[in-house]
């Protein structure tokens, strides 16, 4: 199924915009489910890849539980509608306030990444007589081999608990009256296309739990967070390969009966249903290249600024010959570009141009730098 751009009804918008294909997220996800369900792994989708409510509710009634790493995303994942008992709340500091709001709404489970953060939970749960689930999030020191600012399940990073400081967690864990151990809970980094790193981190999972068995210690969940990369450069007919992506836990984790395997998918699951839509301002001729300065910038899309991240850019309104060109945005800073001698037909003003793959960390991630107001959600269902 190919990504579908109604040029009619987009020329007719404002712009910049995010443009989401509803028939490729629902394709998506309707794949993910079933490959899911062929071995009973439960999916947890990572909020923060895209927030959005009409997406946040398709996801939620296809049955997937929330990954949530703020308050606010913990709120708008009740708000659309997901079960507490769905919904996990992830993150290195998690605030009072936060951990309130989630023991509140009972939810399924605390990933927690610190000491000091169980005792916070404990103490707060105690004093709402409750008992919170919590899964400590083990740093199991594996390479995701990914860009270094989106890798986390190093030793250096500042995520999780270190296994040689495990059993000193376990002892506290044991202190504490308010706090139940649910699981245990991994995640070596996002954008991983080899998965080879899956494969070393089911072999890291297995060594932590033959030594927690040796302790008598069953976590009923085994969570190994999320990180399945998609491909950016061929964004049709690139449903992510959760198949193969599944089967390598399904072949190599060793689970107790009574166990679970929990995922926390983000980008695989929404990137390829989205688009930022642009205009060409200016054709703007540079000593050895020309410039099409477009009217998105780094605010609305950072990925490319921010990771030097590949985002296909495509001319919806030309199929003249093709010549090169650098694709910038209107913000004040040499970083603010979103593709070098990037090949297109030839482009003029006014022509809309998209930038794909961006369904996921996209919207989610623009802010109002230079006070731009923020890009607009548009879905193929309701335009
Ligand atoms: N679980 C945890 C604990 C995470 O930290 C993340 C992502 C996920 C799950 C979901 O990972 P995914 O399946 O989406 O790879 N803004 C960056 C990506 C940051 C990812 C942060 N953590 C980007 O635009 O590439």
């Amino acid at each position: 199924m190919n990504f579908k751009f109604p040029v009619e009804a987009l020329s007719r918008l404002e712009t910049p915009l995010y443009y989401y294909d509803m028939d490729i997220l629902n394709n998506t996800l309707d794949t993910v489910k079933n490959e899911a369900d062929k071995y009973g792994f439960k999916v947890h989708y990572a909020v923060k890849a895209n927030a959005n409510e009409r997406i946040l509710k398709a996801i939620q009634q296809r049955g997937f539980g929330a990954d949530c790493v703020s308050g606010f995303e913990v709120q708008q994942a009740v708000d659309c509608g997901f079960d507490a008992s769905g919904i996990v709340f992830a993150g290195v500091g998690k605030t009072d306030k936060e951990i309130n709001l989630g023991l509140d709404n009972n939810i399924a489970c605390f990933n927690v990444e610190s000491i000091p953060e169980l005792e916070v939970i404990d103490e707060l749960a105690g004093k709402k007589g409750k008992v919170a689930k919590v899964a400590l999030r083990i740093n199991p020191n594996v390479n995701a081999n990914t860009h270094h600012y989106i890798t986390t399940g190093l030793e250096e990073n500042k995520f999780g608990i270190n296994i040689w400081d495990l059993e000193n967690v376990l002892a506290v864990l044991k202190s504490l009256k308010n706090v139940h151990l649910e699981g245990i809970h991994f995640h070596i980094g996002s954008q991983i296309t080899d998965l080879t790193s899956f494969r070393d981190l089911c072999l890291k999972v297995n060594e932590l739990q033959k030594w927690m068995i040796s302790h008598n210690i069953l976590p009923k969940v085994v969570n190994v967070g999320g990180g399945l990369g998609v491909d950016y450069h061929n964004p049709d007919n690139s449903i992510p390969d959760f198949a193969s992506y599944f089967k390598v836990f399904a072949d190599l984790i060793e689970l107790q009966p009574e166990q679970e395997l929990h995922f926390e998918l983000g980008r695989s699951l929404v990137a390829q249903s989205g688009a930022l839509i642009s205009r060409v301002i200016y054709i703007k001729k540079g000593v050895n290249v020309q410039f099409a300065i477009i009217d998105a910038g780094m605010n609305d899309l950072i990925r490319p600024a921010l990771y030097q991240a590949y985002h296909k850019i495509e001319n919806l309104s030309s199929t003249m010959a093709e010549e090169k060109y650098d694709v910038v945005g209107p913000i004040c800073e040499s970083s603010d570009c979103f593709g070098k001698a990037v090949t297109l037909p030839q482009t003029l003003r006014g022509h809309l141009m998209a930038v794909r793959t961006a369904g996921a960390y996209g919207e989610v991630m623009a802010n109002r730098y230079n006070l731009r107001t923020l890009p607009i959600p548009y879905y193929s269902d309701t335009l």
